[in-house]
């Protein structure tokens, strides 16, 4: 793979500096591009710098574009490790389908990843819960305001060395039940990971953030009745003996640590149901004791305990605002398994250099 190099290198974040998520970003990026004449063409390694763009360029008027978001950790040995990169490759090509974008070569995509997190190595920060975010998009490149599917794309990748995505780090979040606004509907693209879906959530998590609460707990669109995600994370409820997280109706993101929950939660001899989960089951559960623990999962979010749900104004507390057991576990085990530190028994950990 062709490697543009750069003459200067940026600096990097000292050591033990407070990373937030995705506010320094490396030296280089992943790109290639498609034309409907050569298909996908050009994959290079290149400095990653401002680029300029025609503003009539169509990503910037209809939003043509679909991102991923993945983890790249510094094992114990020096080694790079990938959670499960294989997932986020086929999961975007499902979303490029949905957004009428052409499917990319997963190879290709693949090995300009390695090709880039060998390069940045160094940018991988050490300590625990700290991570080189890795974000791969595609945007629509044609310059033309017809609302058409582009015939141009842009693929990248570009990398972020980040901390724990909450500034309170594993503290549990508290989470609002929005039942007005919503994410999507079933035909909608809340499946897809494009970036549509995020601008459309915002208006709602600025209203909840100004009330004190850090994210947003959407509902089914039709009915304001079933529990969807949170937008950054899937929800898990540890109810009773069971643990459910809502089905994948096709308005919730199929995320990857999700599936990766629910495997090892079978593994470890959990009853786990994916099923629709009402908001009223949730409130009757959390008022009669059952609602043991309730989480988020996701690759930036990584397993989240929530502390606190508001529903029509009413506060319910859960395990007394701290992490439960099985969210602890999934914890342990989904960063033992990113860092290096526990086995790997299913093939999740890719290593790389
Ligand atoms: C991720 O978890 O990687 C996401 O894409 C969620 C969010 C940061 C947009």
């Amino acid at each position: 793979m062709q490697i543009i190099k750069r003459t200067t290198l940026k600096q990097k974040p000292e050591k033990g500096e407070r990373l937030g998520f995705g506010q320094y970003f490396t030296d280089y990026m992943f790109t290639m591009k498609y034309t409907a004449e050569k298909g996908w063409h050009d994959a290079k390694i290149e400095p990653n710098e401002p680029k300029p763009f025609d503003l009539a360029t169509s990503i910037f008027h209809y939003a043509q574009g679909i991102f991923e978001g993945m983890k790249a950790f510094r094992q114990p040995d020096g080694k790079i490790g990938v959670f499960r990169p294989n997932e986020n490759w086929a999961r975007m090509n499902r979303s490029a389908t949905r957004m009428c974008i052409p499917n990319f070569p997963e190879d290709v995509a693949e090995e300009g990843l390695e090709t880039l997190l060998k390069l940045e190595k160094d940018w991988i920060p050490t300590e625990m819960g700290t991570a080189l975010y890795i974000r791969p998009t595609i945007v629509a490149t044609r310059v033309m305001l017809g609302v058409h599917a582009s015939t141009e794309y842009l693929f990248f990748i570009i990398l972020s060395p980040v901390g724990s995505y909450y500034a309170h780090g594993l503290e549990p979040t508290k989470l609002l039940v929005e039942d007005f606004y919503v994410r999507s509907s079933i035909g909608g693209t809340g499946e897809a990971k494009c970036l549509g879906n995020y601008a459309a959530s915002m208006k709602a998590g600025e209203l909840a953030e100004e009330k004190g609460f850090d994210q947003v707990l959407w509902l089914d669109a039709a009915e304001k009745k079933y529990v969807e995600e949170v937008g950054s994370m899937n929800m898990f409820f540890r109810l009773g003996d069971e643990v459910v997280t809502p089905a994948l109706v096709g308005s919730i993101l199929p995320g990857i640590t999700r599936k990766s929950c629910i495997q090892l939660l079978r593994e470890n001899g959990y009853n786990v149901s994916e099923r629709r989960v009402s908001i009223d089951e949730v409130i009757a559960a959390a008022k009669d004791g059952s609602l043991k623990e309730a989480f988020g999962t996701g690759t930036a979010a990584v397993i989240s305990p929530v502390g606190l749900i508001r529903y029509k104004d009413c506060d319910y507390e859960i395990n007394g605002g701290k992490m439960g057991d099985v969210t602890r576990m999934l914890y342990d085990t989904i960063t033992g398994i990113q860092y290096g530190t526990l086995p790997d028994k299913n093939g999740w950990r890719k290593i790389i250099g």
